[in-house]
């Protein structure tokens, strides 16, 4: 089987990462005033999660729905902590970017702030408390 535990989680891992870089120095454009950065860095950042999130997606439920079967019982605790950030987040994703590209700021940026908290508990829980390997 290709797509091992292993695999998919440090896959999984590495994009979050990245991601994440790429939210941050959206947040330090807008920080400078520059709005037209920020909204390009973000675009890139809606398409890169979203394909992310369907990807897996695809793999956890077609491909090998038994993904997360050698998860000990405190892995299996981490992933509920984790996916009460990163379904929100998922979910309030879409909203971001129609607000942001509507220059809806009102709305935009408290919802920065809700998105910003769920982010962080997504990729600290994810990246640093799953485990990085079943080996
Ligand atoms: C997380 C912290 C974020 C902060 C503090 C923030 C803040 C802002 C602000 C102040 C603007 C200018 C609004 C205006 O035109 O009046 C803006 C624009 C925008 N934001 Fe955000 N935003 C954040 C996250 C995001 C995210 C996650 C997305 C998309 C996934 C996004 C997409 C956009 C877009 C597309 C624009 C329009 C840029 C343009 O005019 O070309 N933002 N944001």
């Amino acid at each position: 089987m290709f797509f091992t535990p292993g695999l998919v989680i440090l896959t999984l891992k590495i994009l979050v990462g990245t991601v994440t870089l790429l939210l941050i120095a959206a947040v330090i454009a807008i920080s400078r005033g520059n709005r037209k950065l920020h909204g390009q860095i973000n675009r890139v950042f809606f398409w890169l999660t979203m394909l992310t999130v369907i990807g897996f997606e695809v793999v956890i439920r077609l491909v090998n729905p038994e993904l997360t079967d050698g998860f000990t019982p405190e892995a299996r605790q981490m992933l509920r902590i984790h996916l009460c950030f990163s379904i929100p987040a998922t979910v309030l994703l879409p909203a971001m970017l129609y607000t942001g590209s509507r220059h809806m700021r009102r709305i935009h940026v408290p919802l920065a702030v809700v998105f910003s908290i769920l982010w962080a508990g997504t990729a600290i829980t994810g990246i640093g408390f799953l485990p990085h390997t079943f080996e």
